[in-house]
């Protein structure tokens, strides 16, 4: 039986819900697409009138909302109503790492999708077709399933029964390129049972999507897909940042070992260079989930491969807080470190799990002064991962630091004053032509710079008379 969808329901308007809803609202017209959201203060985000304003930016997002909000695209707190409406429900909600209980600190937390199936199974009317969206250990669709069959072939008021099915529909998106890979998705991958219910989902991604690029498979090997996808990409980043420490100590570059064993295609170029660690919502959390499973299902050689990835990042990102103490001599007591970039990668205001939290704690724990820098993130979202307030200025509006303590600074003309050090830690583009004389000028000697993203050109610096290091660079040596 063909089913026809009109009206989408999208519960959760995070960094999934909200871009990959506007995409679907965009390329279908035809389609009503609701997004809905517990948090009033994201949803009166997503309302905003000014679009420069909205919760999540993302390149190209906001001009895409403002074609389709208001038309086929509503965001609102109604779940129980925009639920009823829905031929096809997405959810799309967080799933984080448990914090207690039974698996804390590896399983993922799977209470808001429990919430979300409960509530599809109490509002929802006649057939409604159920989508994983959200990143979920493999089987729970099988959770959702057994929730919406308690309430299914219950009569509602019109004496229609309800009916559902359950897809794996995992999203592969990066932040700060959401648009595009939502455009153009190397594939997209839809798990599922019901022919009906897949050429449904189907359906609406040919809209834009070639046909080629829509990959079907049971749910289980769709839920397995999507973490192990994952699960490849970070463990490529901590292979090339172990490679990073040993190119440091033997004189090799890792960029051009990089680029070395990327041109073999088996190996491929992408995914190589060498950072601060990976950081973002997903990676971490997402192997975690890997390493609980394979322990689960009895597999500890299994686990104890990906646990590594993890525990190699970490090891990572305290190494290179603990180098820039030792190039200043051992100690960071009062001394002023210009951070660049907050945000765990360029183009995006998220800063979850971002490599920044780690290094710019440790550094404040070694006294230093921290004038932080980031084009999208706020003071405020700083304040609550470091969890420590800015320091003040004075009346006289000298700034009042003591050591161990930071702020967030957004004139890049001042920021640079009697800095000790500068640390780019996010690839943001404006980092990455300054005038390196001029900020020689204004730092303390002897003045250190350290590039951990590879983006400025050594030989400026080198040539401005500060102090160089960068990643993976035995050169420096
Ligand atoms: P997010 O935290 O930005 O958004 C989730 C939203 O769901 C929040 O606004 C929250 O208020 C809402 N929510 C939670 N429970 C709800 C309920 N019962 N009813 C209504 N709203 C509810 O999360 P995100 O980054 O969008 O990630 C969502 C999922 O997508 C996760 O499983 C994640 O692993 C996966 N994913 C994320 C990315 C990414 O780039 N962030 C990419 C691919 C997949
Ligand atoms: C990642 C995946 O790339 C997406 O396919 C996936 O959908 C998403 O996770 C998810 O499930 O949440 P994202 O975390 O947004 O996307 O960003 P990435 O571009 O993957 O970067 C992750 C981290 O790795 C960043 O901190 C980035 O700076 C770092 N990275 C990336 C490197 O250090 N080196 C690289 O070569 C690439």
């Amino acid at each position: 039986m063909e089913i026809s969808i009109k009206n989408i329901c999208c519960i959760g308007a995070g960094y999934v819900g909200g871009p990959t809803m506007a995409i679907i609202a965009e390329r279908c017209p035809h389609i009503q697409v609701e997004v809905v959201d517990i948090n009033e203060e994201r949803i009166r985000d997503w309302n905003q009138e000014d679009f420069e304003k909205l919760p999540i930016y993302e390149p190209g997002l906001a001009e895409i909302v403002k074609k389709c909000r208001g038309k086929n695209l509503h965001f609102s707190n109604l779940v129980k109503e925009k639920i009823e409406e829905a031929d096809m429900v997405f959810i799309s909600v967080n799933t984080p790492t448990k914090k207690k209980g039974l698996g804390a600190g590896k399983a993922s937390d799977l209470k808001w999708v429990e919430a979300c199936a409960r509530q599809v199974a109490k509002y929802s009317k006649e057939h409604t077709i159920v989508v994983e969206k959200s990143t979920l250990p493999v089987r729970t669709a099988e959770v959702i399933k057994s929730i919406l069959n308690e309430t299914k072939g219950t009569l509602v008021d019109t004496n229609i029964k309800k009916t559902f099915d359950v897809l794996s529909n995992p999203e592969f998106l990066s932040e700060g390129s959401a648009v595009k890979d939502l455009l153009q998705p190397d594939r997209v991958l839809i798990g599922g049972e019901s022919k009906d219910a897949i050429q449904a989902l189907n359906e609406i991604y040919l809209n834009w999507v070639p046909s080629e690029k829509i990959l079907t498979t049971n749910v289980w090997s769709s839920e397995l897909a999507k973490l192990t996808a994952n699960a490849f990409l970070a463990q490529r980043i901590s292979s090339i940042n172990s490679i990073s420490a040993l190119c440091e100590e033997t004189g090799a570059d890792v960029r051009e070992v990089a680029r070395a064993i990327g041109s073999d295609s088996r190996i491929g170029e992408k995914f190589l260079n060498s950072g601060p660690g990976f950081g973002g919502s997903c990676f971490k959390k997402d192997i975690l989930n890997l390493v609980y499973l394979s322990e689960h299902f009895g597999l500890p050689e299994v686990a104890n491969l990906w646990n590594s990835v993890v525990t190699l990042n970490t090891w990572h990102q305290k190494r290179l807080a603990t180098l820039i103490t030792k190039k200043l001599f051992g100690t960071l007591s009062n001394k002023i470190i210009v951070i660049l970039g907050f945000a765990f990668k360029a183009n995006t205001n998220d800063t979850r799990e971002s490599a920044a939290i780690k290094i710019c704690k440790d550094l404040l724990d070694e006294g230093a002064i921290l004038k932080i820098h980031d084009p999208k993130v706020s003071a405020m979202q700083i304040e609550k991962e470091l969890n420590l307030s800015p320091y003040k200025s004075n009346e006289s509006g000298k700034e009042n630091f003591k050591e161990g303590s930071w702020n967030k600074i957004e004139d890049m003309k001042n920021i640079f004053n009697n800095a000790d050090a500068v640390v780019i830690l996010t690839e943001w583009e404006q980092y990455k032509n300054m005038n390196w004389i001029e900020i020689s000028n204004k730092m303390r000697r002897p003045s250190w710079a350290f590039d951990v993203r590879s983006i400025v050109d050594p030989k400026e610096i080198i040539n401005s008379g500060i102090n160089f290091w960068r990643i993976g660079d035995g050169s420096q040596n």
